[in-house]
This record gives structure tokens, C-alpha cells and sequence, in this order.
């Protein structure tokens, strides 16, 4: 039987943290080693220039991303691993895909009705206000990246099923115009642990609110963000309570079965907070001293990157130039 594409795209508008690495990063390398699976993974450069539009940064993000990922065990020769923008053949089916889409399915899609929700929300006489084409076609472009790989299994976070679904839709759309099964139905695969990685303050762990553990930064500064995770007034001897701790929850993501029984067990004695943070601390300090000298490595290396992005790139075109020659025979573009 032939291996199932399994295919996800990593925007490059940020240094990865733990909450991507536990709710993303990782679950994706653990799916990569699926033999019954193939994996394409890339940096979706293009999805980020709708709102990324400083060079320096796109550049630096795209690099940093890529490292994270290689550094945390992404093997380049196990995955295909590439930028969207090396390959074209993504562009030249978003436009084809783009006149299959109603344009109704992209007003109903929840980033742009956010935006206009913002916007009548703040009297804006314009409700598309900030609203770019690429932004407003955005799951567009993503059902490109899917349809063109003939992916079976997509694994993102929950905000992006709907994306996945509509990719799925304009698929069924196309297949049905043209009488055949030209592209691969998609499904979004989600995380059955789904857990929501709490960052310092407790919230949802998130660049947007400034409350992350970045991985890769040094073992000093890991410390320093450890110590800064709020926690409540109860005093060292009282008993705590390891449900509601952020400590807590982040520690049983990265240590074992029996270092979290213990942990446990030390809350419920009346651990004092700073050396709970001690403790987490230091099986995250750990876990991550050999990625972050691969990390170093890689960055430090600019040729390493861009090589992995051209062999993938190669791999990706190859599966890519096959599903279009399929789409323009069966939109009548061949002439023969
Ligand atoms: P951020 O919220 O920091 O902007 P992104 O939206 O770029 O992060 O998320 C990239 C990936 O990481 C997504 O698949 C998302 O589901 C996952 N992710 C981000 N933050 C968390 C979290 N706190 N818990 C679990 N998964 C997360
Ligand atoms: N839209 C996704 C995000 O914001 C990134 C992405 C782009 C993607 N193309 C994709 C994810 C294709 C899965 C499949 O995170």
C-alpha cells in the first residue's frame, strides 16, 4: 500500500517556545517517524507576509524556525522539509483553486471575521479596515499547499480545522466539475492530548501574550523565565494544590511518570515555590542543553538551512509538477 501524505505548514512569525514545542513541534517529528506516512513539513513564508512585512525579520524567523525544528529531531531525510516559496507550483494552483472558492466560504472564514468583528466592534466605517487580499484568500493559498501533495492527514492546533475544511470543500468541488478524483481528500488530524500549554501567567502560553518559555534561549535565561511563573501566596510547609499550578502542568509535559509522582507528592507536602521552580527548572534545563547546541550549530552554519531547503524543495517539486500535470489535463489547458 501505498504511504498517506501527512502535511503541515509552520508559520515563521516567531521563536518557537514550549508551548509549540509540546503542542506542535513535537507530536509532528513523533508522526514523522510513522512508516506508513510521509511526511511534508514547511515554512509557510508566504502565509506570513500578509502580516509580516519587515525583510530582516521574515528572514530571521524562517531561519530560526527551521533550526528549531532540525535541532528538535525533524530528520531532513525522513521528512520533506522546504519553504513554500520554492515552489511555484503552489502559486500556480492557488489561482486555479481560487476559481473553484465562493467567494462566500472566505467571509465566513474566522481570521477575516475576526477582523471585521474588530472592526464594527470599534465603529470603524469600513469593516475591512486592515484587511489584505492575502489575508482575505488566506485559506485559499493554504488549500494549495495541501491539494498539491495529495495530502491525506493535516495535524494542526484546533484554529486551523476550518482552514482544513475548506480545503477539503474546494477539493470536492474541483473533483466533482471535472468527474475525477484528481485530488486527495484532506482531514485535519488533531492531537488527541490537545493539552493547552499554560504559559507564566497562567493563560494560554502565546507570543501574543508575552508570557512564553522560548527554547533556545540560554540556561540563564531559562532560569530567569522558570522564576518569573506566577503562583499564589501559600507559604513553604502548606500543602499545594499541583492541579491549578502552572509548575505543575508544565512539569508533567517534560518529566517522566515517576519524577511527576514525586513532584506530586512534594506539593502536597508543602514544596516552597522556589524550589518547585528549581526542580522544573532543571529537567527543562535538561531536556533542552543538546537541541540547543544543535540549534547553535545550525545557526551559526548558513549554508546548512539552505542546503535542507533545497533538497526538500527538489523532493516537494517532484510530487508537485505530478498533481499539476493532472489539474491541467483535466481543466482542458493542454492543447493536445
Ligand atoms: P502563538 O500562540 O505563540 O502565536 P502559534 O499560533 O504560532 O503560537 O502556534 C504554532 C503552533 O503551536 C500551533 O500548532 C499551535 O496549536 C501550537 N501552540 C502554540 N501555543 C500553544 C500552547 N500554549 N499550547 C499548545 N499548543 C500551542
Ligand atoms: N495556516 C497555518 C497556521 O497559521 C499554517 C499553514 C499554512 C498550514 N499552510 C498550511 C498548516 C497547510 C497546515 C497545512 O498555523
Amino acid at each position: 500500500m501505498s504511504q498517506q501524505v501527512v502535511l503541515t505548514g509552520i508559520k515563521p512569525t516567531g521563536t518557537p517556545h514550549l508551548g509549540n514545542l509540546v503542542g506542535a513541534i513535537q507530536p509532528a517529528i513523533d508522526l514523522s517517524q510513522d512508516n506508513d506516512k510521509r511526511a511534508f513539513y514547511f515554512i509557510a513564508d508566504y502565509h506570513a507576509l500578509t502580516g509580516l512585512k519587515d525583510a530582516q525579520l521574515l528572514r530571521d524567523y524562517t531561519k530560526q524556525v527551521a533550526a528549531a525544528w532540525i535541532a528538535l529531531g525533524l530528520d531532513p531525510t525522513r521528512v520533506v522539509f522546504y519553504r513554500q516559496s520554492d515552489v511555484p507550483e503552489v502559486f500556480e494552483l492557488n489561482w486555479i483553486l481560487a476559481c473553484f472558492a465562493p467567494k462566500g466560504l472566505m467571509n465566513r472564514a474566522h481570521a477575516y471575521k475576526a477582523i471585521v468583528q474588530h472592526n464594527e466592534d470599534n465603529g470603524e466605517s469600513d469593516v475591512d479596515a486592515g484587511v489584505n487580499m492575502g489575508l482575505y484568500t488566506y485559506p485559499i493559498l493554504m488549500a494549495a499547499d495541501i491539494l498539491l501533495m495529495q495530502t491525506r492527514w493535516v495535524p494542526v492546533g484546533g484554529d486551523q480545522v476550518q482552514h482544513v475544511e475548506i480545503a477539503r470543500d474546494i477539493a470536492q468541488y474541483f473533483n466533482r466539475q471535472y468527474q475525477r478524483a484528481v485530488f486527495t481528500l484532506p482531514e485535519a488530524m488533531i492531537d488527541e492530548h490537545g493539552a493547552v500549554i499554560p504559559g507564566l501567567d497562567g493563560r494560554k502560553m502565546s507570543k501574543s501574550y508575552n508570557n512564553t518559555i522560548p527554547i533556545f534561549g540560554t540556561s540563564d535565561e531559562l532560569r530567569k523565565r522558570v522564576f518569573r511563573i506566577a503562583t499564589d501566596s501559600s507559604r513553604p510547609g502548606e500543602p499545594k494544590d499541583p492541579e491549578t499550578s502552572t509548575i505543575f502542568q508544565l512539569f508533567r509535559l517534560v518529566a517522566t511518570t515517576e519524577q511527576t509522582l514525586a513532584f506530586r507528592q512534594q506539593f502536597l507536602a508543602g514544596i516552597a515555590w522556589k524550589d518547585a521552580k528549581e526542580q522544573l527548572f532543571a529537567v527543562l534545563d535538561q531536556l533542552l542543553t543538546a537541541p540547543r547546541e544543535r540549534y547553535r550549530d545550525l545557526m551559526s552554519d548558513p549554508v546548512a538551512i539552505s542546503d535542507v531547503f533545497r533538497y526538500g524543495a527538489q523532493e516537494a517539486r517532484d510530487l508537485a509538477q505530478e498533481t499539476m500535470r493532472h489539474v491541467r489535463l483535466a481543466i482542458g489547458q493542454n492543447l493536445l
